[in-house]
């Protein structure tokens, strides 16, 4: 074989194998693919300089690292809201076409996977990214590549991200577990958890041997110029990347519907497990306008599929201790398989709903499933009891610690700031994804590290030294050192994630961020009266900070000087001019983009919506306007177009 013939029979590799993973639709025998590849192979031993990117054999997970580095997404990957049923819809849609009246929808799966971010740069695979808190993930190019569903070349040579689920189909999950099985090894409860646990393997053959499907769902940056978000999609497909099983292009509640019955109802019949339908703004303008909350965007929506009901046995109940001494009962089920998920636990919520369904051990139960929802109880079978059946007694000392337990009637909580599982779960819960993001704090390891009495609270994390990490059970150089990596990497984080990062009750990840956007450092010294000034914080919040603060002020003061988190930009009242207090709707190409136009406008202190009414004052409008321009001059609203804009300032 020579270079030429070489390139050839690449170029044909990869062709079958599109044909094979991406378009199921075979059109080689397993043994004339395996001929040509072993030629390659040979080739390539022979001459390892002439080794092409695209080359099948790339594929081959040999790579074993010992821990993943962080990577940024060049744009965040955000989540979705959810609704659940019809009249969620229509709240949606109305709320929707409030924004913009002319638009249209692309429905598609919601699949239950992993995310991922693929990002190419000169039409090659550069990166691979877990979603990770939605800004920064986790580098797993080596495995990525091993995914024969995502093509390591493409025809577009301008940077692009591609995002997608990692999935594992319902028929190699079964094959794994029953693998697993064998090797008495602990099974993976359900197909997502074994999508994100293969794509999180060292070993990048474990990767490889595990059947990863990628299925793109959008972009993030790109350079595309379509303008719906249908075309962009079928763009991506021509890349060579996956179709989904099922998609539509739909108009309005009735056809939304229809669809999602559609999806619904064959869901059984493909080979991925699928929670809902995705439904998005189909006009790309009209999604820049509607735009973003601080977690989701306003253009798309969620709508997933009913929960599914089994009947099992309760087997056994056990507390678990939180990080606010919350003790709460989960129920241990017999494993039961609901629409391919084990199920092997249910929550109970509390006590009191343990009292009020008169819930038995060895009770006959109705488990009810949705999506990614932990399994609930919802009925207890009484009429199937033959008396063996036996009552649950409620605690009185803490499962972990034995300190008695203060009974707040629904609530059972551990008064000991110093229980283990207090402290160990906080200590999580400040590591966690929304909160300082470091990695390698999971249960085990804050276990042996309390145990050990090296830390009885987060600031101790701080105190530890590769010296004392080593004197510890199971602790090598290797993995002492990413420790101490991680945490010296939480310094200089953002100042919400520290205030996030303290676990005051009532305060979660939005308003966290609203705290230190209007605050900054001086959060600690903010009134009752200036924080109820903030859009989210209401009485309950102001009174929770102020309470915790009192408590904690020398440590929290303590943890900054330590983390030193940059300090936010205090959110500043606009300047008065014509927009201030405004609401601006605008329209038709501008010279820049509408998003960046809208978001000089917020910062004026002005509301860009996406509909005309009575209400608005001004309609900014650009080339092309159309229907929004007719119904501003209809209703007699004052039409600027972008010169007269900036005259005006
Ligand atoms: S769109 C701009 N489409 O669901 C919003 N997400 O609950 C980006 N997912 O993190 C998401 N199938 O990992 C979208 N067809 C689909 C999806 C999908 C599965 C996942 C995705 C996302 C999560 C949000």
């Amino acid at each position: 074989m020579n270079l030429n013939e070489y390139k050839q029979v690449i170029k044909q590799l990869n062709i079958y194998a599109h044909h094979y993973y991406v378009l199921d639709d075979p059109i080689t025998t397993d043994e004339i693919y395996d001929k040509l590849y072993h030629e390659v192979l040979d080739y390539e031993e022979l001459n390892p300089d002439d080794i092409l990117n695209n080359s099948p054999t790339q594929r081959v997970g040999d790579v074993v690292s010992d821990g993943f580095t962080k990577a940024p997404h060049l744009s965040r990957m955000w989540s979705l809201e959810d609704i659940f049923d019809s009249s969620g819809l229509e709240k949606w849609l109305i709320k929707t076409y409030k924004l913009d009246e002319n638009i249209t929808f692309y429905s598609e799966p919601k699949f239950d996977g992993a995310s991922l971010n693929l990002i190419y740069k000169n039409g090659e695979l550069y990166q691979g990214i877990t979603r990770g808190d939605g800004e920064v993930g986790e580098l797993i190019t080596q495995n990525v590549k091993t995914i024969r569903s995502i093509p390591l070349t493409i025809e577009h040579k301008e940077l692009i991200e591609i995002r997608g689920e990692v999935v594992i189909f319902k028929d190699d999950f079964q094959k794994i577990n029953e693998e697993r099985l064998k090797n008495n090894e602990a099974v993976f409860a359900n197909p997502r958890n074994a999508a994100a646990g293969s794509l999180r393997q060292l070993d990048s053959s474990v990767s490889a041997s595990r059947n990863l499907v990628f299925l793109p769902y959008g972009v993030g940056v790109n350079t595309l110029k379509h303008k719906l978000l249908s075309d962009k999609m079928s763009y991506i497909y021509e890349l060579g990347f996956k179709k989904p099983p099922i998609s539509r292009i739909c108009k309005g509640f009735d056809e939304i519907e229809s669809i999602y019955e559609i999806m619904k109802n064959e869901r059984d019949s493909y080979e991925m497990l699928l929670d809902g339908m995705v439904i998005k703004v189909n006009e790309i303008s009209s999604q820049i306008d509607m735009g973003y909350t601080v977690k989701v965007p306003r253009f798309s929506v969620a709508y997933k599929f009913p929960a599914i009901e089994k009947i099992t046995t309760l087997k056994e109940i056990i507390l678990q201790v939180g990080r606010t001494g919350a003790v709460t009962p989960v129920a241990i089920v017999e494993p039961t398989d609901i629409d391919g998920v084990v199920v092997e636990r249910a929550t109970l919520h509390n006590f009191d709903e343990i009292d009020r369904k008169d819930i038995r051990l060895g009770d006959k139960v109705i488990i009810l499933r949705s999506g990614d929802v932990i399994p609930k109880i919802i009925k207890v079978l009484t009429h199937e009891r033959n008396g063996s059946e036996v009552k649950f007694e409620r605690p009185s000392v803490c499962p972990v610690c034995g300190s008695e337990l203060l009974d707040e009637g629904v609530l059972l909580k551990c008064q000991n700031l110093s229980c283990e599982a207090r402290v160990v779960n906080s200590i999580i819960y400040f590591a966690s994804k929304p909160c300082l993001n470091i990695d390698g704090l999971g249960v085990k390891i804050v276990e042996v590290l309390f145990q050990s009495g090296l830390v009885k609270n987060v600031i101790d994390l701080f105190d530890l030294t590769l010296e004392k990490l080593l004197e510890l059970d199971g602790f090598k150089e290797k993995k002492s050192q990413n420790l101490l990596n991680s945490l010296e990497s939480a310094k200089g984080c953002d100042y919400w994630r520290f205030i996030n990062s303290l676990g005051i009750e009532h305060i979660g990840e939005v308003a966290s961020k609203t705290l230190s956007d209007n605050f900054g450092f001086e959060f600690i010294d903010a009134t009752k009266e200036d924080m109820l000034k903030c859009d989210g914080i209401g009485e309950e919040m102001a009174e929770s900070v102020l309470e915790f603060v009192r408590v904690n002020r020398e440590i929290i003061l303590e943890l900054q000087n330590i983390l030193k988190p940059k300090e936010p930009l205090k959110k500043e009242e606009a300047h008065d001019n014509p927009f201030k207090g405004k609401t601006v709707v605008l329209t038709g190409t501008m010279s820049k983009s509408r998003g960046v136009i809208k978001e000089m406008l917020e910062n004026l202190g002005a509301k860009v919506s996406g509909s005309v009414s009575k209400k608005t004052d001004f309609l900014i409008y650009g080339e092309d306007a159309g229907s929004k321009y007719d119904k501003a001059m209809s209703l007699d609203v004052k039409c600027l177009n972008e010169d007269e804009m900036r005259e005006l300032l």
